[in-house]
């Protein structure tokens, strides 16, 4: 059975993260976030798998290639202009047989069980499952109301608060028959939150509710969340087994200094370097090539690729890029995010939410936000 992910958005709440880097290829993790999507949708035996790309497709398609090494087959289709998420479905029709197939939002972190969803599909001899989660403000999402039967009985794509009448919401994902698509005009802007299932009501269309782990990683917050979910193993991936029982995962050619502390959980990318006299953790993912001198502390934060955290500089539940350079004695917390590239200098105080620009160049003592 086709899987069809959709990964055409620009991802502007996760910016800068997402300026040069589209929301599939941001490393969750140290990997690229939509490599878990495709391990997840091989470990139910979806192999067969389709991108439906707009912004930025060159990264994806140079990084995965065919699939082979990820254990699945690649089919990329790129779309001239957005055509929303059912218009970008009728796209790729062509590659879509007979019978049902599978359609998963490109930036959902999840281990719900395809299995399942597809047999309960089958079950109700459905012509759409939208696999359901909970959340506690549905407002951010689509609403859906089931029956008893849990037949659909309404979908509210970004309810007002009193337009709120249960706590589910579509996880963004489906099983659709065929036949769905017919709905679908061709070539223009559709979307199947707004356009699709609030026809399909009352049509054969049905929730399947599932309390697995859920995560849209839409936005710098539930970005950072993904990763401490990740560390806590509270979702299932293919990290847990490197994390093993003491929640430490270090990859290849770590250089750990003596006197260098490690509070779990964490991960440390391959062949960074972590000084005599620095603190990584508690919830911290350093990527592959940093640094993290003496003196400094990163906790519940993520270093990306290629960083150097300068001496004695503090991070805290914020994001630093890639290739960043970090001046000794700077603070960064409160939700900060420093693009890619950025060289901030010593003794800066970056916090508050503060984004700063890929590339930006801060002089010492300049920002105390
Ligand atoms: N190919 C293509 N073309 N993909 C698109 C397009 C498009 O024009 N527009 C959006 N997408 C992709 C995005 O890249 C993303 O993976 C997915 O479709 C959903 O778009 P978002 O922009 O992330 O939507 P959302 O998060 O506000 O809402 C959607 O997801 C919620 C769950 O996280 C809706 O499906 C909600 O109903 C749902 O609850
Ligand atoms: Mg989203």
């Amino acid at each position: 059975m086709k899987a069809v992910i959709l990964v055409g958005g620009q991802g502007t709440r996760l910016r800068p993260l997402t300026l040069g880097t589209p929301k599939p290829m941001v490393p969750l993790a140290n990997r690229p976030f939509v490599s878990y999507v495709l391990e997840h949708l091989r470990n139910h035996g979806f192999t067969d798998i389709v991108f439906s790309m707009g912004y930025l497709p060159e990264g994806i398609k140079s990084y995965f290639g065919d699939g082979s090494a990820m254990g699945v087959d690649l089919t990329y289709v790129v779309e001239d202009f957005p055509l929303g998420t059912a218009g970008a479905v009728k796209n790729v029709e062509k590659h879509i047989s007979d019978g049902d197939f599978l359609v998963l939002n490109g930036d959902i972190l999840t281990d719900l069980d395809l299995t399942a969803l597809l047999a309960f599909h089958k079950q109700k001899k459905a012509t759409g499952t939208i696999a359901l989660t909970p959340v506690e403000d549905p407002t951010a999402y689509g609403l859906v109301s089931i029956g008893a039967d849990d037949e659909v009985l309404a979908f509210l794509e970004k309810p007002s608060w009193d337009q709120i009448s249960t706590n589910l919401i579509n996880a963004g994902t489906y099983v659709l028959k065929r036949e769905v698509l017919d709905m679908i005009p061709p070539g223009v802007e559709h979307s199947f939150e707004r356009g699709v299932f609030p026809k399909l009501v009352g049509k054969g269309l049905y929730g399947f509710r599932s309390d697995s782990y859920w995560m849209d990683i839409g936005t710098p917050e539930k970005y950072l969340q993904a990763h401490y979910d990740i560390l806590e193993k509270n979702v299932n991936t293919s990290i847990s087994d490197c994390l093993d029982r003491d929640f430490v995962c270090l990859e290849n050619s770590v250089d750990l200094e003596l006197g260098a502390k490690l509070v779990p959980p964490l991960i440390i990318g391959a062949g960074s370097v972590i000084k005599a006299g620095s603190r990584v953790g508690r919830m911290a993912i350093i990527g592959p090539g940093c640094t993290v001198s003496a003196g400094s502390i990163v906790e519940e934060s993520i270093i990306q690729e290629g960083s150097v955290i300068g001496e004695n500089a503090i991070v805290r539940k914020s994001i630093i890029a890639r290739n960043v350079q970090l001046g000794k004695d700077s603070l960064v917390q409160g939700g900060a995010i420093v693009g890619e590239g950025a060289r901030i200098g010593e003794n800066n105080v970056l916090a508050n939410h503060i984004r700063i620009y890929p590339g930006t160049q801060v002089k010492d003592g300049s920002i105390r936000f």
